[in-house]
C-alpha cells in the first residue's frame, strides 16, 4: 500500500525507448486519464540503451498509434536512472532481455519492483513484447495490441493493490 496523498508511479522500460515503452507508456496515461486516475497514477518511459536519448518516438511508432486514437509525439528518449529504482513502485520490463538489463542495475533490495509488463496481460501464454525495430507495420500493430491488452488489467491490479 503507497503511502496516502502519494502517486503509484509507473516505469514502462524497453531498449531505446522509441517504439515499445513509448508505446506503453501513451496507452497506459490515456488508460489513466480515461478513468479520471491521474491524479493517483503517474506514467514514464525509459530506455536501457542510450543512442537515441532527446528523440521522439520512431516516426512508425507514432504513426500506428495515432491511428489508434495515441498521440506519442510529446515524448521524447530517455535512458533509465539509478533514482528509477526509488522512485518508480513498478518498473515494467518489455522483453526478458530489458529485465535482465534492469536487474544488472537495480540494487538487490529493491527487485520486486521489477517485472515483465505482460505479466499483468490477460493472456499468459505471451510474455515478451517483440522488438519492432528492425520488422514491418504488423510488428507496430502487435505491440499495440499487446500493451492494450496489458494496460486495462495492470490499471485493474494497481486499483485493487493501491487505491
Ligand atoms: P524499442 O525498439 O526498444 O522498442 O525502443 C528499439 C529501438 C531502437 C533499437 C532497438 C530496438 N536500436 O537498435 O537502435
Amino acid at each position: 500500500m503507497n503511502v496516502p496523498g502519494q502517486k503509484v508511479r509507473v516505469l514502462m522500460v524497453c531498449l531505446g525507448n522509441i517504439c515499445r515503452s513509448p508505446t506503453a507508456h501513451g496507452v497506459f496515461l490515456q488508460r489513466v486519464e480515461s478513468a479520471g486516475l491521474a491524479e493517483f497514477i503517474e506514467v514514464d518511459s525509459a530506455g536501457t540503451g542510450d543512442w537515441h536519448i532527446g528523440r521522439q518516438p520512431d516516426p512508425r511508432t507514432c504513426r500506428a498509434a495515432q491511428a489508434r486514437g495515441y498521440d506519442l509525439t510529446p515524448l521524447r528518449a530517455r535512458q533509465v536512472r539509478p533514482d528509477d529504482f526509488e522512485s518508480f513502485d513498478y518498473i515494467l520490463a518489455m522483453d526478458e532481455d530489458n529485465l535482465n538489463n534492469l536487474q544488472a542495475l537495480c540494487p538487490p533490495h529493491l527487485h520486486d519492483k521489477l517485472k515483465l509488463f505482460l505479466d499483468f496481460a490477460d493472456d499468459a501464454r505471451v510474455r515478451y513484447v517483440p522488438d519492432p525495430y528492425y520488422g514491418e507495420e504488423d510488428g507496430f500493430q502487435q505491440v499495440l495490441d499487446l500493451v492494450e491488452n496489458a494496460s486495462g488489467s495492470l490499471l485493474d491490479h494497481i486499483r485493487r493493490q493501491h487505491l
